[in-house]
């Protein structure tokens, strides 16, 4: 038995096909994204025995490398992640055998995206490689923003997402999916042009992550929270992505992008749309994701002096995180010392339709923060206060559902509970899920079930180009709106909360952001 298919027969006591045998191209070979996240995630689905023997890749991009120096440099990055914590791929050791099954199946191949030949010969090597026969081909754009347009038009010009004989074509893109709401639809309108809906697989990372699949289980698969979901029972929801690390080595890209773009129509908007949307009537791609889309078309659209008033922009300034040293945003590398960037960005959104009307959803995310944190908290409305007049008591905690993305996945409930004694005080406790306590780790970088899904034609986890229009329309008139007024930056300390604007925003309402420590 090979290594694949050893692994195979496990992964299928786990209800794991084996995908369906397909040729990888990777543009964008050489970049980074290949390096720390696809190449492991591929290799880990080579242990997980869910890649089939005639899998293939062909790596493509401008450096002049051969099939060993590209393997070599592959190899290099992945092991160099061996006993390290806290990056994207977290390994005690690297299987030799796992990285041999997948390192003889690499080829490299220089080339322009620009130039037509580059398209040519990859097409003659496709065809040697898959014979008469043909094949599957799975197109992974590991490129900068600007080459997905060009890039799919020059596939399609080549005639290589052509598909024909039961053979697939599929495209996987990566973020960002535009700059905003006029070239997320022109790169719309442009990619359909040469692509079918069903062969577009918009990448959003979060949607690979465990946790995050799991809210449909707990909101759709039980009972008890689903019957309390909606405007009746719950006072307000937050949602937060807050991280300790500020832009590193990627100054370049963000400084066009801010936090608004690069975190709010994506990765957010994916976590409001699963804790907002109404049940789908199945687990097929289109029935999910039809109720995601549909969840953010009914997000309010803000005028200009709305979203001035609901929405917060922050930028780090210098400051210590995790006891180090950190520096201002401006003083980034490859930063401008002037820049007018976000580095933090929080809003009130209100979603008008029947389960939700009049309840806000505040959302926030920064860079540089005191702690990271990814979680959704909903918090239930306040019981009637009477029967606690006469106790002494001054007022009575709303319960909250916390549901923790990362780190330390889990759900926790709290709830009010009498301390013991003969007065009746009320005292906040919890109870507890926690991931690790009832299933085995799988260590993954969350790209593993989304090449996965792709190879199997499953587009649940993967954007549909309504959602991403959708997210656009709400995030549009933000930007419009922090375009017409200059910011005062920088506006927190690195190693803060973010802004204190961010607080005022909850406290205007009489709420405040969940503390985290
Ligand atoms: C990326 C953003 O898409 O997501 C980064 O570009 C951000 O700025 C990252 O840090 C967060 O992802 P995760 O999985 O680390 O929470």
């Amino acid at each position: 038995m090979s290594l694949a298919n050893e692994g195979a027969a496990k992964a299928r006591k786990h209800a794991y096909a084996v995908a369906p045998a397909a040729t990888m191209v990777i543009f964008g070979a050489g970049g980074d994204l290949t390096k720390r996240l696809v190449t492991p995630a591929l290799y880990n689905l080579v242990l997980g025995g869910m890649l089939a023997d005639d899998f293939s890749i062909i790596g493509v991009d401008i450096a002049d490398l051969t099939d060993e120096s590209w393997r070599k440099s592959l190899s290099d990055t992945i092991h160099s992640f061996v006993g390290q914590k806290g990056v994207e791929f977290e390994a005690k050791s690297i299987d030799p055998k796992a990285w041999q099954w997948l390192a003889n199946r690499m080829m490299y191949m220089k080339g322009d995206f620009a130039n037509p030949k580059t398209f040519e010969q990859l097409g003659q090597k496709l065809k040697s490689k898959e014979g008469d026969k043909g094949g599957n081909r799975l197109f992974y754009l590991a490129v900068a923003d600007r080459f997905f347009g060009p890039l799919i038009e020059q596939l399609g010009a080549a005639g290589l997402t052509k598909e024909s004989d039961g053979a697939w074509r599929r495209v996987v893109v990566e973020k960002p999916f535009g700059h905003d709401l006029k070239s997320a639809k022109a790169l719309n309108s442009q990619i359909l042009g040469v692509l079918d809906e069903s062969q577009i697989y918009r990448i959003d990372h979060f949607l690979g992550k465990e946790t995050v699949q799991n809210i449909m289980m707990l909101r759709f698969g039980n009972v008890a929270f689903e019957s309390l979901w909606n405007r009746d029972h719950i006072d307000h929801v937050q949602i937060s992505a807050i991280e300790t690390v500020g832009v590193e080595q990627r100054g370049g890209f963000y400084d066009h992008a801010g936090a608004l773009r690069d975190m709010v129509p994506n990765h957010l908007f994916q976590l409001l749309a699963v804790a907002a949307m109404e049940p789908p009537v199945s687990f097929d791609a289109d029935a999910v994701r039809a109720e995601k889309s549909k969840v953010l078309q009914a997000v309010h659209h803000f005028d200009r002096e709305g979203a001035l008033r609901d929405s917060v922009r922050g930028q780090y300034d210098a400051g210590e995180v995790g006891g180090q040293k950190a520096n201002a945003y401006r003083a980034e590398p490859q930063v401008d010392p002037q820049s007018n960037t976000e580095t933090y960005i929080a809003a009130k959104l209100m979603i008008d339709n029947w389960r939700w009307g009049g309840v806000p959803f505040y959302i926030r995310t920064g860079k540089h923060l005191a702690a990271r944190r990814t979680e959704i908290v909903i918090q239930f409305r306040t019981p009637p206060f009477t029967l606690f007049r006469q106790t002494g008591t001054e007022s009575l905690p709303a319960n909250q559902l916390v549901l923790r993305i990362q780190p330390d996945d889990g759900i926790s409930l709290e709830f009010n509970a009498k301390v013991p004694g003969p007065q009746v005080v009320p005292k906040t406790v919890g109870m507890e899920f926690r991931y690790k306590d009832y299933f085995s780790e799988t260590p993954g970088t969350g790209y593993e079930i989304l090449l996965y899904d792709c190879m199997c034609g499953d587009a649940t986890l993967f954007q549909r180009a309504d959602f991403v229009e959708a997210g656009w329309a709400v995030v549009q008139p933000i930007l419009d709106a922090w375009s017409s007024k200059k910011p005062v930056f920088p506006n927190y300390a690195s190693g803060s909360f973010g802004p204190k604007d961010a607080d005022a925003l909850l406290a205007r309402d009489g709420r405040a952001w969940r503390n985290i420590s």
